[in-house]
Order: C-alpha cells, then structure tokens, then sequence
C-alpha cells in the first residue's frame, strides 16, 4: 500500500514514517524540504497519486491565530482536491483534545477548521485527537502557569504519538473516528 504522510519530517511525521517503513509499504515523507507543499500545490498531485491513504502531520509555519487558520484551511483544500482526484481510501490526522472545548484559543480554532474539513471532504477519514508531546513540556508550562501553579492536560511522548498514528492507519479502514489516545 502507498502512504503519504504530509509533513513526513516533523516531530511526529519523522517517528510515523521510521514506524511505517518496518512494514512492506511504499512510505512517502511529504514536505517542503522533500518537494511537496499542500499551501503553493507544488508536488502535491504526484505524491498522492496512486497513495491509498494520506497522514497529515503538517504543521503551520507560525502558531498565530490568524496564520495559523488559513494554513490549515487552504492546506485542508488544496489536500482533499488532490487526494479526491487521487482516489485516496482513508485520511487521517492528528488532533488536539478538547481543541473544540477551547474557542479562545486561536490555534485550537484553526485545528477545529481542520476538523471540519477532513469531516465535509466525503473522504473516510480517522481524526486522532492527543495530548501535547512532552517535547513541549517546557513551553506548556510557560503559556499555562498562572503563578505557581500549572494546569494543563497529561502530555504524551512524541514516539507514542507516532506508533497512535500508524495503529489507526492499521485499523482504521471505513468511516470516521475521533478517538483520544
Ligand atoms: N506537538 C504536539 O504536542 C501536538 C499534539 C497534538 C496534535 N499535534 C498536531 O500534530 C501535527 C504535527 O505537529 P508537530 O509538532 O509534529 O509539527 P512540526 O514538528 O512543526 O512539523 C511540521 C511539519 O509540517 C510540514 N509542513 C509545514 N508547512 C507545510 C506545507 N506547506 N506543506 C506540507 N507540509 C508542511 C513541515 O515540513 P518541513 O520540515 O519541510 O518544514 C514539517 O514536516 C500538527 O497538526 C499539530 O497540531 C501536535
């Protein structure tokens, strides 16, 4: 089977591909560094072509609320215009909990336009909703100390995040999920 996985080189992507690539699948790590951008269109038609499933672990250049919004809208369009005429089989991404529970915050609005997105596009699809990375611990504590105090939602080791999003490619095949890890 042919998997792209968008954003093939970041935190995520990079231990979802090394993860991919211990099974018998054509593994595509899809980013700007590797020719592939979902936001100028640039390589995205022949990454996708023939790909029974995409992964999209891309991130947005800036985390600003405004930036951050329309990455994920025209990469969300300009990816399911492509895997439509690609004839991809299932999407999958990975989101943030509670992100729909937090409307103040700008980058969890942008992550919830993804959402819905991914849930109008007709394609079946796996949303996977996570706890930060413990790579971010440090800065976590920075945005949420209110104080001495920290409040924030058990973070989780990237390299698990990694294996969460090759376990629901594995047996995610129909329909649509969220599910937390
Ligand atoms: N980090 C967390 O704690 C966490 C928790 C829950 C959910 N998530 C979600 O997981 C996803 C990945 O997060 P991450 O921390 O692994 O991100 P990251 O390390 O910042 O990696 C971002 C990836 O997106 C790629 N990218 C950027 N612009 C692109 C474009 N125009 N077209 C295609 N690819 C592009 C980058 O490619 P280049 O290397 O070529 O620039 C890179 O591979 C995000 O959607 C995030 O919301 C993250």
């Amino acid at each position: 089977m042919k998997i792209v996985v968008i954003g093939g080189t970041g935190l995520i992507g990079s231990k979802t591909v090394a993860n991919l690539r211990q099974g018998r699948h054509e593994v595509v790590a899809a980013s700007p560094h590797t020719g592939v951008n979902t936001i100028t269109g640039r390589g995205l038609k022949e990454a996708v072509s023939g790909a029974q499933m995409v992964i999209d672990l891309s991130n947005s250049p800036s985390l600003e609320d405004e930036p951050a919004l329309e990455f994920f809208e025209t990469s969300g369009h300009n990816l399911f215009a492509a895997e439509a005429a690609a004839g991809v089989r299932h999407h999958v991404a990975l989101s943030i909990v509670n992100d729909d529970r937090n409307p103040e915050i700008g980058y969890y609005r942008a992550k919830v336009a993804q959402e819905r997105l991914i849930e109008n596009s007709g394609i079946p699809y796996t949303i996977i909703r996570s706890t930060q990375f413990l790579e971010f611990l440090g800065g976590i504590a920075d945005v949420s100390a209110d104080g001495n105090i920290v409040d924030f939602a058990r973070p989780v080791p990237a390299h698990r995040g990694g294996r969460r999003c090759c376990h629901r490619r594995r047996r995610g095949t129909r329909g649509a999920a969220k599910r937390h890890p």
